[in-house]
């Protein structure tokens, strides 16, 4: 994330801690795993996640301090989200990631798998190290749902009939239970009450769901080198996202390319061109704009004055903005 995005200074500092904090986190010994986790301390990302447990932290507590176990829960979280994406980037045979190539396309399948495995097992150690139970367990649900969602997203490939329902409940599987568990985790970590925590795990979910709508869009609106990943991966991988289920809602006439997964020239173009020429786009924005105004709703109960809860809400009104 770019400095210029407007609540970035209110942890800019923090952020720095956060990134020396994980080259020593995840400092392995073999040249191979040390690969993998390069994807942490060079390439970057724009840590969203850790962005929103260190605002959630601030949130929740008297003074703006962040205690050490809220910094450590927004390190497992960056250390889980990059584990996730050198497993997803394997399902989605994606040759580049943060700008830089992925770890299977550097090596082969085997070793990235293994070193996703290394990544998550690290995160345990580390969550397990917390020593509170009650965020081990909403933390470490997430990686199950991981799997649950890329299981649903790999058994749906070119399915027509998925509904933008499906669709959602999958994103909360893939990227949402994440974002809504860390956020909520940061919460319990200052012991708030319960509504205070639940508020936030709501938050993270709608927030979640918001994102990766506008990921989709991005799929296909961006280009791959704004992105840091290839554009256009999720037509062709015939993983079908908003954009493109409105679309067939509207135009049944792009089932037809779907339906022969794009084996002929020119299916991919004709594709895109109705998408562009409906209204999928829109629609798909006007759906992630809805589940941003419910994550907004979702912080009535905190202090609207405090300069951290209005950091979260600039934050969700960014997921609609961003531009990669
Ligand atoms: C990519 O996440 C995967 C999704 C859930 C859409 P990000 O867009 O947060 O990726 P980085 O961390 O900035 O690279
Ligand atoms: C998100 O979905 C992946 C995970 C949450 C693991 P995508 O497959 O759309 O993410 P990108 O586009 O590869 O970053
Ligand atoms: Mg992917
Ligand atoms: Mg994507």
């Amino acid at each position: 994330m770019k400095n210029n995005v407007s609540f970035f200074s209110l942890i800019e500092q923090d952020i720095e801690i956060l990134n020396k904090n994980l080259q020593n986190m995840v400092g392995a010994k073999h040249p191979i795993l040390y690969a993998a986790a390069e994807h942490l301390f060079k390439a970057g990302g724009k840590r969203i996640r850790p962005v929103i447990v260190l605002l959630a932290s601030k949130t929740t507590s008297d003074d703006g301090t962040i205690l050490n176990s809220q910094r450590r829960l927004a390190e497992i979280t960056e250390i889980i989200h990059t584990a996730s994406l050198v497993h997803d980037d394997v399902l989605d045979d994606c040759s580049t990631r943060r700008g830089i190539q992925t770890v299977h396309n550097t090596f082969d399948t085997k070793i990235a798998v293994l070193a996703g495995d290394f990544l998550f097992a690290q995160s345990s150690w580390y969550l397990a190290n917390l020593g509170q139970l009650n965020v081990v367990k909403i933390i470490s649900k997430v990686i199950t749902d991981f799997a649950e969602g890329e299981v649903r997203q790999g058994s749906t490939h070119f399915d027509i009939s998925v509904s933008v329902e499906n669709y959602i409940e999958k994103s909360f599987y893939k990227t949402a239970s994440l974002i809504a568990a860390s956020s909520q985790g940061a919460a319990m970590l200052t012991q708030k009450k319960e509504e205070i925590y639940n508020s936030l795990y709501s938050y993270g979910k709608h927030l979640g769901l918001a994102f990766q709508i506008i990921d989709d869009v991005l799929d296909v609106t961006s280009s791959s080198q704004v992105l840091g990943k290839p554009q256009g991966a999720d037509l062709i991988n015939g993983n079908l996202t908003a954009p493109i289920l409105f679309t067939i809602a509207e135009d049944k006439g792009v089932s037809q390319y779907i339906n022969r997964e794009f084996r002929e020239k020119n299916d991919i173009d004709n594709c895109l061109q109705i998408i562009q020429n409906n209204k999928g786009i829109q629609k798909s924005k006007d759906l992630a704009s809805e589940h941003i105004q419910t994550a907004l709703s979702c912080l009535d109960c905190l202090d609207q004055k405090n300069q951290y809860v209005i950091g979260l809400k600039k934050l969700a009104n960014y997921t609609l903005e961003r531009l990669y």
